[in-house]
């Protein structure tokens, strides 16, 4: 596995390098940089509008690539998978359209105390705008929601509870949400559901139809694709209902002075020249990931990985560990604190070794206030990573505490 990603053959400070920083971005493997390559050195050319071989190959590359996008998390056709750069921008599509056409002052989001500051800020700028009202669904330690108050809420708010919006796995905590359980409470007041799967994706299999969900975002970056590259999934009905938030080219049908024809789905919400190059990389991405990855065998790995992590950093003298801390409840990162050591000091002196970790607040600071604690080192993992490489950070940290104490 290892071989086909080329930055893997990379040294670092005279090591070998030992990539543990993938819940911030995967590394890409040949066939997606091929991909990309390809893309500029045989087919560039601009999509929809033009009639000459390239862009109809390039109008052909696009829609087929959002066709794949949709067989990968089963979506019923390509006309609900709109490309954008990111989850972010995801979620600020969202934000910017159901927010801004569907809910007015007085109504409510939820969303929970531990997700990702996109789905925190997006929604911060509109309660200034709109007058909506931000809800938290509490979370504890070990990254249990507590989905009474979401009941609750539903009670308080009834119709007014317009959009539940949490993330699928926590980037700290690790730990995943019970959908199943959210979404009965949604549908009992009709609220629209969002689930943020930035994280999960790259490691079980997602599926739309199954979830329910009302709309679902997720980065290519973090599951082996380009950055630039992200997908915003909404059900048809609900997208066929929004007017899209930026207008230009690609977007529309016809345009006069007085009005415009807005474009078929999902191009309504694709203004302007997209990232091509990144999207069509996310597709190889994703038929890379099924031609190379057996997801059985995968989670296998994964969970050796997490247990080796798990009972290596439990040994370790001041070190604790955040949510929970049960293997059963893992799935593929792990957040740490180090008692009396800086999480950079930790994450440069780890870097001397070739060892790639993240430290700070990961983007999702309200979750470290909920928590009590401050910026923490994080590792996380990729189907590239083995045991050796695992065994070798606890050794490395443990070398690094000495050098503390
Ligand atoms: C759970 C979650 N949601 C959203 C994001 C935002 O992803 P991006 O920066 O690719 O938009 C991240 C990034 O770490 C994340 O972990």
């Amino acid at each position: 596995m290892k071989e086909q990603f080329p930055i893997l053959r990379r040294e670092i400070n005279g090591n070998k390098l030992v990539y543990l920083d993938n819940a911030a971005t995967t590394q890409k493997p040949q066939t997606v940089i091929d991909a990309i390559v390809d893309f500029y050195t045989n087919h560039n050319a601009n999509i929809h509008r033009g009639v000459h071989t390239l862009a109809e190959e390039s109008t052909k590359m696009w829609l087929d690539t959002h066709r794949l996008v949709a067989s990968f998390i089963n979506a019923r056709s390509y006309e609900e998978i709109v490309f954008v750069r990111n989850s972010t921008e995801a979620l600020n599509l969202v934000v910017n359209t159901f927010g801004r056409q569907k809910m007015n002052k007085g109504d409510v989001v939820a969303i929970t105390e531990m997700e990702h500051h996109s789905n925190i800020v997006s929604w911060q700028l509109l309660v200034k705008d709109k007058g909506i009202k931000i809800e938290w669904i509490p979370v504890d330690k070990n990254g249990e929601l507590e989905l009474d108050y979401l009941e609750f809420l539903a009670k308080k708010y009834d119709e007014k509870l317009k959009i539940v919006s949490v993330v699928h796995q926590s980037n700290v905590l690790d730990a995943k949400i019970d959908f199943k359980e959210i979404k009965k409470i949604t549908d009992k007041v009709g609220a629209v559901t969002l689930l943020d799967v930035a994280q999960s994706i790259p490691h079980s299999r997602i599926d739309v139809r199954e979830l329910d969900c009302d709309f679902l975002v997720f980065s290519g970056h973090k599951i082996y694709g380009p950055t630039g590259s992200g997908v915003l999934y909404g059900k048809k009905s609900l997208l066929e209902a929004l007017n899209p938030f930026m207008g230009g080219g690609e977007m529309i049908k016809n345009v006069s002075k007085n009005k415009s024809e807005l474009n078929d789905l999902p191009w309504k919400f694709e203004a302007g020249t997209p990232n091509l190059a990144g999207g069509i990389g996310l597709g190889a991405a994703l038929s890379w990931f099924d031609e190379n990855i057996d997801r059985v065998d995968y989670e296998e790995t994964l969970a050796d990985l997490m247990s080796c992590a798990l009972s290596g950093l439990k040994k370790l003298p001041g070190v604790s560990i955040i949510g929970p801390t049960n293997i059963k409840e893992r799935n593929s990162l792990i957040a740490f604190e180090i008692d009396g050591i800086h999480p950079h000091d930790v994450a440069s002196l780890l870097d001397e070794r070739g060892i790639a970790i993240r430290a700070g607040y990961h983007c999702a600071q309200p979750l470290h206030d909920v928590l009590g604690i401050g910026p923490t080192c994080r590792v996380s993992f990729a189907c590239y990573n083995t045991v050796e490489e695992v065994e070798y950070f606890i050794d490395s940290l443990e070398q690094v505490i000495d050098t503390f104490r």
